[in-house]
């Protein structure tokens, strides 16, 4: 057996160094040829792992399939639309080795026009990506972010990447404030990498996995849970929401009921998931977030607006100068620097928070200035009050419904975003806070898609309610990754949360809060939880909604 293995793997190996070659050799791949390579690497693949590959292909058609309800041709419609939208482009032929991927230190970019630029005006700078041999790659998909930024003004901006698709990237910079400004421009992932987190939430949407405790007088029993459990293994018991109809299982208990589920927890990660090839594709200072260097000038002057108005036509959210955001929106953007501050503002408002850790970063933020009411229960203990009963604040926090990744969650405090909406009255005095992204990463994307559509709905009914509440959506962000957590957790699964989030409320009635940009436009590493000076520019910017400057006029 083990003989006939080894003589499997040198054929194998013997036909892969053929196929090297012959790439090696062929830097301009005709469509013919591509094709032809295509061929062969497939037979390539599955000659070499047959179990493997069989044993995959089963598990994505029955993980899944058969649980859950069916969208309407209407939702489904709407995520086709979605994910065509969200589509990434990517490496023509999988699996060749290293050397051909995408490599940072190796790419380079270059600044268009002069070294002296105006402000109002647009910086353009050209990403060239190219693989370790140092040859220009011919395709796209990259997960490149980029930031122009001038240290001692504490200014920074993100840029828009665009992807000609051919190994070439444009970047878009406004140019907002005078000064010598610098580019950054880091290459999250190599398009390879890319493939591999496709893959990893088709094939594995189970490596983060969830737990509960049932129990009855003396008796306790745990059992795996999660949004869809395997086909046809064991007893489960069916969770799924009565009246949204999220789905959620659990394996039943041995001995116990189903409904003698108490809490919900974090059960674990299942991390041996990716090949020694593999890996290759995201180590820490060779292809994991590394800064993409420039060819020539890294920097350009900017000099103040010539005389005539510049209208600028830039889409972003807004900018740092002096280290404080400014929206770009068009709304103004005011400080509240002290309790006095806040309390004004607040006062007779009804704060309901509904989401992840990066909402209750917000909720214990105020919690510095409206004084927490928890009289029985420790904090952690869900849901959080905060109150100040002189100027009528209420402040309410809510985590989302499952998945969760938190530690320990009871049942009965464990309810959905959608139906905690639809018990809120709304009105010109109650402001909603949402943050739903980050406990999704390692689940196929029509599993966010629903939530968000469930969450929509209600959102729509509550503006038809009370079309003067306020609601405000927080989008997701940058994190600190590394070679393990990236398999989790990563950015370009944000990144594409975000597109999905900002395309599905788009329209409606509600605030985005650009949590993307204001990570990515900050000097700060990045990091799931935004430190303190992020999050109180991100308190000013709610507050600068509920409390908007009445006299303003945009012109
Ligand atoms: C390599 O290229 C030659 C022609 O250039 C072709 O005959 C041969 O089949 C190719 N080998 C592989 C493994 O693609
Ligand atoms: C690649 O193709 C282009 C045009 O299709 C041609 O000009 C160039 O010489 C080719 N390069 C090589 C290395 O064959
Ligand atoms: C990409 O940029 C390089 C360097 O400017 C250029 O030589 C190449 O032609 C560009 N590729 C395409 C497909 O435009
Ligand atoms: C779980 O319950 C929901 C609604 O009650 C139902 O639509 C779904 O088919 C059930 N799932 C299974 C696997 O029976
Ligand atoms: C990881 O998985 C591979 C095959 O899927 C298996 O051979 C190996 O023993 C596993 N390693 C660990 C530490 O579980
Ligand atoms: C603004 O920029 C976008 C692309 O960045 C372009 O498509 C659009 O035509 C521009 N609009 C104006 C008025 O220049
Ligand atoms: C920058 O911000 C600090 C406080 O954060 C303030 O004291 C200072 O006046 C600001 N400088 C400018 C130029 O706005
Ligand atoms: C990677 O990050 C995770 C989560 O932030 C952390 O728990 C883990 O220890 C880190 N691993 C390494 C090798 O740094």
């Amino acid at each position: 057996m083990s003989r006939f293995v080894i003589i499997f793997i040198l054929l194998a190996a013997s036909g892969f160094i053929l196929i090297v070659q012959n790439i090696t050799s062929l830097e301009n791949l005709s469509g013919h040829v591509t094709f032809a390579l295509l061929k062969i690497q497939k037979s390539f693949q599955s000659s070499f792992e047959p179990t493997e590959t069989l044993w995959l292909s089963e598990l994505s058609n029955t993980f899944c399939a058969h649980l859950g309800q069916e969208p309407t041709p209407e939702e489904a419609k709407e995520e086709k639309y979605l994910l065509n939208s969200i589509a990434w482009p990517g490496p023509l032929v999988q699996g060749l080795p290293v050397e051909f991927s995408s490599s940072p230190k190796k790419s380079y970019f270059v600044i268009q026009g002069p070294a002296k630029q105006h402000v109002g005006g647009q910086l353009v700078v050209n990403v060239h990506i190219q693989n370790f041999l140092g040859l220009p790659k011919k395709h796209g998909g990259d997960f490149l972010i980029a930031r122009l930024h001038s240290p001692e003004l504490g200014a920074g901006v993100a840029g828009k990447v665009h992807d000609h698709n051919d190994g070439n990237y444009t970047v878009l910079f406004p140019l907002l404030w005078a000064g010598v400004v610098q580019v950054q421009i880091t290459m999250v992932h190599p398009s390879e990498a890319v493939v591999v987190f496709k893959r990893l939430n088709k094939e594995h949407p189970d490596r983060v996995f969830f737990k509960s405790e049932f129990r009855s007088g003396a008796l306790s029993e745990v059992t795996e849970c999660n949004v869809c459990l395997p086909f046809n293994q064991k007893p489960i018991c069916n969770y799924t929401d009565p009246i949204i109809g999220e789905p959620w299982y659990c394996y039943k208990p041995e001995m116990l009921a189903c409904d003698t589920r108490i809490n919900h927890y974090r059960g674990g990660y299942r991390m041996n998931i990716t090949t020694k090839y593999e890996k290759q594709l995201f180590k820490r200072g060779v292809n994991l977030k590394v800064p993409i260097p420039a060819s020539g000038m890294e920097k350009v002057i900017v000099i103040p607006a010539e005389k005539g108005q510049i209208i600028l036509n830039d889409s972003s959210a807004g900018y740092y100068y002096n280290n404080t955001w400014r929206p770009l929106n068009g709304a103004v953007m005011q400080q509240f620097h002290d309790s006095a501050a806040i309390k004004q503002c607040l006062r007779g408002k009804l704060i309901y928070m509904f989401g992840d850790s990066t909402v209750r970063q917000w909720f214990e933020y105020l919690s510095e200035f409206i004084p927490v009411f928890n009289i029985h229960t420790p904090l952690k203990v869900y849901p959080f009050i905060a109150m100040d009963s002189k100027n009528k604040i209420l402040i309410q926090y809510r985590i989302h419904g499952p998945p969760v990744r938190f530690n320990r969650v009871f049942i009965s405090t464990l309810t959905y975003v959608a139906n905690e909406l639809d018990r809120i009255k709304g009105g010109p005095n109650t402001v909603v806070l949402l943050s739903v992204w980050a406990h999704f990463n390692s689940f196929p994307i029509d599993i966010y898609i629903r939530r968000l559509r469930h969450i929509r709905k209600a959102v729509i009914h509550l503006l038809n309610r009370e079309p003067a509440t306020l609601v405000v959506i927080r989008t997701p962000n940058l994190m600190k990754v590394n070679e393990t957590s990236i398999l989790l957790d990563n950015e370009w699964y944000s990144f594409r949360f975000d597109a999905v989030l900002r395309a599905m409320f788009q329209g409606l009635n509600v605030q985005f809060l650009d949590a993307w940009e204001m990570m990515l436009a900050h000097h700060f590493p990045h990091d799931l939880h935004p430190r303190p000076a992020i999050i109180k520019n991100m308190i000013d910017v709610v507050l600068s909604h509920i409390c908007p400057v009445k006299e303003y006029i945009k012109d």
